[in-house]
């Protein structure tokens, strides 16, 4: 078949172009028009792509092949993306995959991949068809579906979005639960754009409102902590177009909060690009959002397409970018090489992207939450803000919490609440009845606490110093709850096998250091592993630490550093007994208990 574009579709592609201040910037979106015109990307189409933005094939292949998130030619009708990262293993992905592989057969119209964390770890185990999310799946379940599938019949179910009530009164997640929160007419209706018309029918000093963001001390809620006001004060003075780039990656493994957010307050996330994008006087703003949320990109164009069809942009282009699966793109450098129309790429820092990001311009990357968190502070004031948390860790932070607790969510509270409150208070304690064994704090990439580090006296709070402290770190705020019947080793391996996978393979520490360390743990987990193993795994993630172009490797490095130190005498274990003394495949698998916030 011809891989021709009609006219239609050429004009819509060179309306995406006119996005972008280079063609090729428009290279992954226009491989989605691939996907839609013609079902996949073959090579035919990236050729016709490679001459309607005038690159070279090779360069359309190279970047198409560093991206799992496109449907191939081998793919067939219904792609079932099954997740099997850490969170959806502690709930049973594994032994929901083994029996989906055992029942679909090689005639039916149907792919079956492993992919990595879908951020949407409270549903776990879940899995995605054709894009749709299809949550707490079970054995059952996937008969079911594939029996549909077979008789053509298949239909994603709706979504449903639920928030565990708190004795804290949310802020950013205060209306997602509310029929047709994600409609302008309803965000308007609870006061929705009335900050940003103030700070442009007002012409506020766009300084006045850095310093105001400053002062609020608000901090970065996408993983480092970086105060934000203080990044917008880094921007670069120069004669370039500023960027204004909002990171809805949300690939930590362990974090979804953005998805929420994204779904169910898509107006508040584009008044706080409109406040932001004023503040920092950028020319315009790229939402780069995950492959994966199809339906969240979906949400957030309508949402740009109804505000400025209700002149609320006041002429600030605020263009939504799909990423297309790679974990490494929510490095913000790496997300910038991506929306270049690059592989995803991390680049050396200095310089920051603040100084030289997109299209070597100056650019602010923020994540969706420390943006909106923005609206709340010019609204209320930072005297507001600063009354909850800390004094350096101000404000509210949604902590996603998943894994063995009785109730996974997001939960919006104060940071500097203890870590053994969030789990036994708000989400209920360890299922089952079961004991706590460790606690990964800051999405996947933290290092692991024990026990007896969640437990202790005085206990250990949730904010960005208290973290550090214990010598891990708050990240992104995914709370990875494990149990003590779950192997260490395992988790470990698990672990690894993510950070191998997601590595980019630019810096060898990383490339060979990630696959080592998950041959290792594989090898101890199936009890063919040897004593002196042990410390050669700390020995090798050790070597990974402050040595390449972006600290993927560290945050590969220094979780595994952490359990194998931390939990050396399950390694001996395996090691002595030559085989894995825990029970496998037992897990529970019913869907997790979930009270509806009032
Ligand atoms: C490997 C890696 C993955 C990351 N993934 C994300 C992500 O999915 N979302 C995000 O907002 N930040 C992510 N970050 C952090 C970003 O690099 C960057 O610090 C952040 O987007 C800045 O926004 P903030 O200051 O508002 O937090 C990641 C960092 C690394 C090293
Ligand atoms: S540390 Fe890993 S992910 Fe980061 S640039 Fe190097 S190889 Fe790529
Ligand atoms: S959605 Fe499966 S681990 Fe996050």
């Amino acid at each position: 078949m011809s891989r021709e574009f009609n006219d239609a579709t050429k004009q819509e592609l060179e309306r995406i172009c006119s996005r972008y201040p280079k063609r090729e910037a428009a290279l992954l979106p226009a491989l989605r028009l691939l996907e839609r015109e013609f079902g996949c990307v073959d090579e035919e189409g990236m050729v016709h792509v490679a001459r309607l933005l005038g690159v070279s094939p090779a360069k359309v292949f190279g970047v198409f092949t560093f991206y799992t998130h496109y449907k191939r030619p081998e793919d067939r009708k219904y792609v079932i993306e099954h997740c099997s990262t850490v969170p959806c293993a502690l709930r049973g992905s594994e032994a929901v995959h083994d029996h989906l592989k055992k029942t679909i057969q090689p005639d039916d119209p149907i792919t079956l991949k492993k992919v990595e964390c879908l951020a949407s770890c409270d549903t776990a185990p879940c899995l995605q068809v054709n894009g749709d999310f299809v949550d707490y799946v079970t054995p059952e379940m996937g008969d079911r579906m594939v029996a549909s599938m077979r008789a053509g019949t298949w239909k994603a179910p709706t979504p449903i979005y639920k928030l565990p009530a708190t004795k804290y009164p949310p802020v950013l997640l205060k209306h997602v639960l509310e029929p047709g929160s994600e409609t302008l007419e309803h965000y308007q209706r609870r006061g929705g754009y009335e900050t940003w018309l103030k700070v442009y029918d007002g012409k506020r000093n766009p300084d006045e409102i850095i310093e105001e963001v400053f002062k609020s001390g608000l901090r970065g809620r996408g993983g480092a902590g970086f105060p934000t006001g203080q990044k917008w004060k880094f921007l670069a003075k120069n004669d370039k177009p500023r960027y204004l780039v909002i990171n809805a990656d949300e690939s930590e493994p362990g974090t979804f909060k953005d998805k929420m957010l994204i779904d169910k307050d898509p107006h508040a996330l584009i008044e706080g690009i409109l406040i932001s994008g004023y503040a920092i006087k950028a020319k315009c703003s790229y939402i780069y959002i995950r492959g994966e949320f199809v339906t969240g990109a979906q949400i957030l164009q309508k949402a740009v397409d109804e505000a400025e069809a209700a002149g609320l942009l006041k002429g600030f282009p605020i263009t939504v970018h799909r990423g297309a699966g790679a974990y490494i793109c929510g490095e913000e450098t790496g997300l910038l090489s991506s929306l270049e129309g690059n592989r995803g790429y991390p680049k050396i820092k200095p310089p920051f992207p603040a100084v030289e990001g997109l299209f070597r311009s100056p650019t602010i990357v923020n994540n969706v939450e420390t943006i909106m968190s923005v609206v709340h502070i010019l609204k209320n004031g930072v005297e507001w803000f600063r009354k909850m948390g800390t004094e350096k860790s101000p404000g509210m932070k949604i902590f996603s919490v998943c894994g063995h607790v009785e109730r996974p969510g997001n939960y919006e509270i104060p940071l500097s609440v203890p870590l053994k409150e969030v789990i036994y208070d708000l989400a209920g304690g360890i299922r089952g009845g079961k004991n706590l064994k460790a606690v990964i704090p800051g999405g996947l990439s933290a290092p692991i606490l024990t026990a007896a580090e969640v437990l202790a006296d005085p206990p250990l709070r949730m904010d960005f110093d208290a973290l550090a402290a214990a010598k891990t770190m708050l990240g992104s705020g995914g709370i990875i709850v494990i149990d003590d019947e779950t192997c260490i080793v395992d988790t470990l391996w698990n672990t690894l096998r993510f950070y191998h996978h997601e590595s980019c393979g630019q810096c060898t520490p990383c490339r060979e250091g990630t696959g080592w360390i998950e041959k290792m743990a594989a090898k101890m987990e199936q009890g063919r592993g040897r004593d002196d193993e042990i410390m050669k795994i700390d020995e090798v993630a050790w070597s990974m630490v402050g040595r390449t172009i972006c600290v993927l490797a560290d945050a590969a490095a220094l979780p595994a550093r952490s359990m194998v130190t931390k939990f050396k005498a399950e390694f001996e274990a395996h090691c002595a007994a030559g085989k894995c003394p825990y029970k496998h495949g037992s897990v529970d698998l019913t869907p997790a208990k979930v009270l509806i916030h009032g």
